[in-house]
């Protein structure tokens, strides 16, 4: 049988209401154990970082979460009950990879997997993405079953989408550069990675996300000084659970409740557009067949970029790279 876990306990009742004290008697019968427990439970929680004030004959108020990647804060911002299919790891190889395994073994869709710190962050095309502990947003939300991959490019749309929505909610204004770059200030604040899970008649597809949240300039590595930013240095303090959270809740909402995909894209393509930092731009396409210079004029119903050629014609770009003059060290 699992350790029970007063503390998590305890914060989970504090967490439901932090206006208002919380009597030690209440939580006492509530949590099934002693006041002396109760107050142990509560210096454990101070040890970790969270404020909670105690005051005679009213009880304990939680006033402050720490900064941090554990499942017990995340459900602080979480609606209730939907920590139950988030995984949180202090360190894991990719959250990406833990995610195809979970689809491989039948997860649930929506299940997240989070951690503090990976060891081998993906990126795209191959490059590693850097995911050092206490700094960022490293998220894996899982959707399955029967994916048409040709869903995918999509599917990273509308991650980016949400995250751009929580960026603004906290009164950033992110732009998307095409397909899957989300920009804060002409540099990079978020990468994504979606990939499809299969095997046999298991299909599925992990979305995964890296956000810098709280790096200075001198926390990248030099060649990234000049692409790369983080929430923080963009000027908003947000807490890293409370933007996962964001995220989560924001991919619920587009998927599990809109079901998205499976409505008309016209929205999707509006809201990718009004945000979009690379329509309108003259770009460098970087294909499977090839490098060729285009303008980028609009977003195709599939997610792809529709560019104009120098003799007028036009074509769907649907997987590759762009890069955008004036955008991350392309001039
Ligand atoms: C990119 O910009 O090239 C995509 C970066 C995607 C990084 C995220 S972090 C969470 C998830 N796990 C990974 O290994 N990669 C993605």
């Amino acid at each position: 049988m699992a350790k029970r876990d007063l503390a998590a306990e305890l914060l989970r009742e504090l967490g439901q209401d932090r206006t208002q004290y919380h009597s030690g008697e209440e939580l006492s019968v509530r949590l099934g154990v002693s006041r002396t427990a109760v107050w142990k439970a509560a210096c454990r929680l101070r040890e970790q970082g969270y404020a909670i004030e105690s005051v005679t004959r009213l009880g304990y108020r939680l006033t402050a979460l720490p900064d941090g990647m554990t499942k017990e804060l995340l459900e602080q911002y979480l609606p209730q009950g939907r920590g139950e299919t988030v995984i949180c790891y202090e360190e894991t190889d990719s959250t990406n990879t833990r995610g195809m395994q979970l689809a491989l073994e039948g997860a649930p869709t929506g299940t997240v997997v989070l951690a503090d710190r990976q060891t081998h962050g993906n990126g795209r095309l191959g490059r590693s993405f850097a995911s050092p502990a206490g700094q960022g947003v490293y998220l894996s939300y899982l959707l399955r079953p029967d994916f048409d991959p040709a869903a995918l490019s999509l599917l990273t749309s509308c991650a980016g989408l949400a995250v751009c929505q929580v960026l603004e909610q906290h009164g950033l204004a992110p732009a998307i550069k095409w397909p899957n770059d989300i920009i804060l200030d002409r540099r990079k604040v978020c990468g994504i990675l979606t990939s499809d899970a299969e095997s046999g008649t298991i299909n599925g597809a992990v979305i995964g996300i890296g956000v810098n949240v709280t790096q200075q300039p001198q926390d990248f590595p030099e060649e990234l000084r000049d692409k790369a930013i983080s929430v923080r240095e963009a000027g908003a303090a947000v807490p890293r659970a409370a933007i996962a959270a964001g995220i989560i809740t924001r991919l619920d909402d587009l998927f599990l409740r809109q079901h998205i995909l499976s409505q008309p894209a016209e929205n999707l393509i509006g809201e990718l557009t009004r945000r979009s930092c690379t329509i309108g731009r003259r770009v460098e396409v970087i294909s499977p067949t090839g490098q060729y210079e285009a303008l980028a004029v609009a977003i195709a119903p599939d997610a792809g970029l529709i560019v104009e050629l120098p003799d007028g014609s036009r074509r769907t770009v649907s997987s590759g790279e762009v890069s955008v003059r004036g955008l991350l060290g392309y001039t």
